[in-house]
């Protein structure tokens, strides 16, 4: 098999992600060429490719996923698919290096367009974090604080976590992770939370922590823009990142949709505010909204604040509900969007012809130290 158009994770300096134009005969094909190149590929690789689809993507996409999933579902996926020579992730990058990370040698992990990345995953780096680090250690005892890294994070630093007794966390297993995180140096413990503030916040409000057990470190500034007081006291310092496609809900929006549907539900991803959470019936990731979405009784109106790929999914598989958005203005991950039918289709054929084009491939060094993380996160939850 050649190799083509992918490239290694180092340490410190991750591989630019340059996609390469598609070629003519994938642009210009129409949907259904593509769906029967699609299937025709599909269909010779047999076994040897494993497609997996995170729940945002589009149902152009989907619909030729062998699993769907939230990004902890598809991590154990990945971990399990030991079969599979190809694993072909259709998510984002950090998914993708996740699926590399926890497969065998032998598998090669394919992310359809590289330059689908993720803006919160990018809002920290193994630098900024690794300064952040030797300035906490200015002022605190180090020993006791547990870095946690969201899924949404690059290897190197799920690396960093791994080198430093912390664990990766999801947003379907923030609790577990954070409960855990807090029990390894008694009541001196505490967390380091990146790249999401907002899941931080979340989560730690859940354990029932208040406001000022929790500081917001700014990497901008020096000490994170903290006094050193507040770094010696807070429980939780959490990483000024956030998602900018569930930033936008705001309580005026779970308002309005309470005033049209009195009695209806409101579920909420916990990358969305905390004033937006604290308004929301039920709180969890892309998995638990869809089976909140699934108990539901008919005839009830849902207001979802996450992305709309997978709202609108939920809303054409469940006639009998009246599923919507809590924002009105439609709010696409632009990231996940990046993976379509014409860059599925390309990777595939390619794969026929011999060709593996766009492996993510983590550098062995980072690969053991994230993979300490991953695992420790697989065993809390
Ligand atoms: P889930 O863990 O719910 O799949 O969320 C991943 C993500 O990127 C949400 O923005
Ligand atoms: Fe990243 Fe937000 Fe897109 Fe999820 S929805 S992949 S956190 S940018």
């Amino acid at each position: 098999m050649l190799l083509q158009g992918g490239f290694t994770v180092s340490n410190r300096q991750p591989g630019l992600r340059l996609q390469e134009p598609l070629p003519d005969g994938y642009t210009r094909a129409g949907p259904e060429e593509l769906s029967t190149r699609i299937a025709a590929a599909k269909a010779v690789l047999g076994g040897r490719v494993m497609i997996l689809g995170h729940h945002y993507q589009r149902d152009e996409v989907m619909r030729w996923a062998d699993a769907r999933g939230d990004s902890f579902g598809l991590s154990r996926l990945a971990a399990d698919a030991t079969e599979a020579a190809y694993v072909v992730f259709c998510g984002v990058h950090f998914m993708a290096e996740s699926a590399d990370i926890l497969t065998g040698d032998h598998q090669h992990v394919i992310l359809p367009d590289l330059n689908a990345g993720c803006s919160m995953a990018d809002m920290a780096d193994l630098d900024s974090v690794e300064e952040a680090w030797e300035a906490i250690a200015g002022v605190t005892d180090v020993a006791d604080v547990v870095p946690i890294t969201y899924m949404n994070s690059s290897a190197a630093l799920k690396a960093f976590v791994g080198r430093h007794g912390g664990a990766v966390c999801t947003s379907s297993n923030a609790r577990a992770v954070l409960t855990w995180a807090l029990e390894q140096h008694g009541t001196d413990t505490k967390v380091l939370f990146f790249p999401d503030q907002h899941l931080g916040r979340n989560t730690a409000y859940q354990l029932g922590f208040d406001e000022p057990s929790m500081a917001v470190w700014d990497p901008r500034k020096e000490l994170g823009g903290l006094e050193d007081r507040i770094v010696k006291e807070a429980r939780f310092l959490l990483w000024k990142g956030h998602c900018s496609v569930h930033q936008r809900f705001r309580p005026e929006h779970v308002a309005q949709f309470r005033a049209q549907h009195p009695g209806g539900l409101v579920l909420v991803h916990p990358e969305c505010s905390h004033e937006v959470v604290a308004l929301g019936d039920e709180v969890g990731s892309t998995d638990a909204i869809i089976r909140a979405v699934e108990a539901a009784p008919p005839g009830t109106a849902i207001g979802v604040a996450t992305e709309i790929h997978l709202v609108q999914r939920l809303a054409a598989e469940h006639p009998d509900l009246t599923v919507q958005s809590l924002d009105p203005l439609v709010c696409p991950c632009s990231t996940m969007f990046r993976i379509d039918a014409a860059h599925l289709c390309w990777v595939l054929e390619s794969l026929v012809e011999g060709r593996v084009l766009n492996r993510i491939s983590v550098d062995p060094a980072t690969a053991a130290h994230a993979r300490v993380a991953l695992e420790r996160m697989l065993a809390i939850a």
